[in-house]
């Protein structure tokens, strides 16, 4: 079994990447130095060369890419799972937001996504479109909102925390593991992976437990509502872990 995972040198790919190793998967990469992305004709040879059973894009890059990925995988009838953001929901109208609502993302990030979506979905109808909130992770650099949390703390010496921000959030290692589960059992269409959608915990609650959990005494945390969203991505995958089960000192945990 040989798996194409996309976005090795960022930051969710390589712990998918583990974890299917892990379960006896050949991961092979993407090296866009190599394959240039953007040239069609060079990517469909290499694609057929490669001959991945299944194909999991966590890159970024353009839509065109993502559009290509998923038709040769359509063409082969092969597993395809994307890797979207809760980011295609802007904080108008107010979530929580469930998988068949409308895309309202206004900045260019979530427009982006949104142009991946609908190209992965038109190649090919069998695609997995998985929506993620915020990743958290005890050691892995890059988008990781404790390492972001940590940078906060060092370049303005606080840690500011809405108390009215309900974010999509979850641990890498539970992400990794469903995005596994949906490459062995592909699900067609889109699936809200959010660890945070049953108890809503807020972004400032989340802040404290993490700080206790990782030992973060030296932030300062300065709770405010400088952002309000209830961005939970509801209407998930079943037995997706909640956050309580990963951090003991949220509220209720
Ligand atoms: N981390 C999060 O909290 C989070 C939250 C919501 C959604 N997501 C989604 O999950 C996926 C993985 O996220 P991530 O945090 O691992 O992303 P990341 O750390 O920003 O890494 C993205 C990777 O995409 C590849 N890439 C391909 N074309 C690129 C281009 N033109 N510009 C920049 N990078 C390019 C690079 O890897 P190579 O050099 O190996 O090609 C890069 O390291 C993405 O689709 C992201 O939108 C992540």
């Amino acid at each position: 079994m040989k798996w194409l995972i996309t976005g090795l040198k960022g930051t969710l790919a390589p712990v998918l990447a583990r974890v299917a190793a892990g379960q006896g998967v050949e991961v092979l990469a993407w090296r866009r130095d190599e394959v240039p992305p953007d040239d069609a004709a060079v990517c469909d040879n290499w694609l057929r060369a490669a001959r991945p059973d299944a194909i999991a894009h966590l890159g970024l890059g353009s839509v065109e890419w993502a559009g290509r990925l998923a038709l040769h995988a359509a063409r082969l009838d092969l597993p395809f799972v994307f890797t979207s953001t809760a980011m295609v929901f802007h904080h108008l109208p107010d979530g929580p937001h469930a998988p068949g609502d409308s895309r309202t993302a206004q900045d260019g990030y979530g427009q982006y996504k949104i142009a991946c979506e609908d190209a992965v979905r038109s190649a090919h109808p069998g695609a997995c479109v998985v929506r993620i909130g915020w990743q958290i992770d005890p050691e892995q650099p890059g988008n990781n909102m404790l390492r972001a949390l940590d940078q906060w703390q060092s370049e303005s010496g606080c840690v500011g925390a809405s108390r009215r921000w309900t974010p999509a959030c979850s641990f890498m290692q539970d992400t990794a593991d469903a995005l596994v589960a949906l490459l062995r059992h592909p699900v067609a269409g889109v699936v809200h992976l959010d660890s945070n959608a049953d108890r809503g915990h807020s972004f400032l609650d989340i802040v404290h437990a993490l700080k206790r959990s990782y030992g973060r005494d030296g932030w300062d945390i300065r709770a405010n509502e400088d952002y309000v969203h209830d961005q939970r991505l509801v209407g998930g995958w079943p037995g997706f872990p909640q956050l309580a089960q990963r951090l003991a000192h949220l509220p209720g945990a």
